[in-house]
C-alpha cells in the first residue's frame, strides 16, 4: 500500500530578488527513495529545505502526514564542540517529547553509534574526528530519532572515496530496515551513487522539476530524452 508521507502543491520559493522554485508539484511516498540531481544554483537545497520545514513557500501549500518524523543531513554536518556520544545524546535529552533521562539518552546514543560502527571513538571529541566519521555521527544523531523521512543535502559531496562508500551503504541499510524503514530524499551529484540507491530521480532547472522518472527509466538514455531534453543534456554533460 502507498502512504504519501509529503505532498508539495504548487509550490514556489522566492529568495530575495530570486525565484529559487517554481510551481513543484510533488508526493513523496513511504519507501521511496528519491535523489535530487541539477546543476548548482537548480533548486535542489532549497526543495529539501521546504521538504523539512526549514523554508516556508512563497506561494503553494506543503502537506505532511501526521505523525511522519523527519531528521535532516547536511554536507557538513553542524557538531557540538562535545564528545562523539554526547553529540547524540544531548539532542535525545533536550527531546521534550521523549522525555529521556539523560542516563537513558546516553545508552540510546550508544546504541545509534554501534550501528554507524562508531562505538570505539564514543569519547573523542566530535570535532576531532575525520569528514566521514563526521558525517557518520551525523547520521547516527538522525538514526538515534527514529526518522521516517530522512532528508540529506549532499551528504557524501566532501568525503573522500572511501568515506562516500561507508555513508552510503548506512543510507542503503537505513532505506532497507526490517523494522523501520527509512523514506530517503537526498541531493547528489554522484550518478554513480543515484543509479546504486534511488528508485526515482527527480531532475530541477532553475527552479523547476524538469524531469520525475524511475531510476530505470532516468538512465534509460532515449526514454529520458523523450521526456526532457534539458535533464538528457545535463546527465550526459555530467558523463563526460
Ligand atoms: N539565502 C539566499 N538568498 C538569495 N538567494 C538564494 C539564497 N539561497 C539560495 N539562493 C538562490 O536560490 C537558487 C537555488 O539555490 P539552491 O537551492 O541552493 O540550489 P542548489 O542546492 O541546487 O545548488 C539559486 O539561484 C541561489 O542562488
Ligand atoms: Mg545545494
Amino acid at each position: 500500500m502507498s502512504v504519501v508521507q509529503i505532498s508539495l502543491q504548487a509550490v514556489s520559493v522566492q529568495l530575495g530578488m530570486q525565484a529559487a522554485l517554481t510551481e513543484v508539484n510533488l508526493q513523496i511516498m513511504a519507501g521511496e527513495r528519491v535523489a535530487l540531481v541539477g546543476a548548482n544554483g537548480s533548486g535542489k537545497s532549497t526543495l529539501l529545505r521546504t521538504l523539512h520545514a526549514l523554508q516556508l513557500p512563497t506561494q503553494g501549500q506543503v502537506l505532511q502526514a501526521s505523525g511522519v518524523r523527519q531528521a535532516m543531513l547536511f554536507q557538513r554536518p553542524h557538531l557540538l564542540r562535545l564528545s562523539a556520544l554526547n553529540n547524540v545524546a544531548l539532542g535525545l535529552w533536550l527531546d521534550r517529547a521523549r522525555g529521556l533521562r539523560w542516563q537513558q539518552a546516553q545508552a540510546l546514543a550508544r546504541l545509534a553509534l554501534q550501528r554507524v560502527g562508531l562505538e570505539s571513538v564514543a569519547t573523542q571529541g566530535g570535532r576531532q574526528l575525520s569528514g566521514g566519521q563526521q558525517q557518520r555521527l551525523a547520521l547516527a544523531r538522525a538514526w538515534a530519532r527514529q526518522p521516517d523521512v530522512l532528508l540529506l543535502d549532499e551528504p557524501t559531496a566532501s568525503l573522500d572515496p572511501h568515506a562516500k562508500r561507508e555513508v552510503e551503504a548506512l543510507m542503503a541499510e537505513f532505506a532497507s530496515s526490517q523494522e523501520r524503514p527509512m523514506t530517503l530524499i537526498w541531493a547528489s551529484h554522484n550518478l554513480g551513487q543515484i543509479k546504486r540507491l534511488a528508485t526515482r530521480v527527480i531532475y530541477l532547472e532553475g527552479g523547476r522539476v524538469l524531469a520525475d522518472l524511475p531510476t530505470t527509466d532516468f538512465f534509460n538514455p532515449a526514454v529520458l530524452a523523450s521526456h526532457s531534453p534539458a535533464a538528457h543534456a545535463f546527465v550526459q554533460g555530467e558523463l563526460t
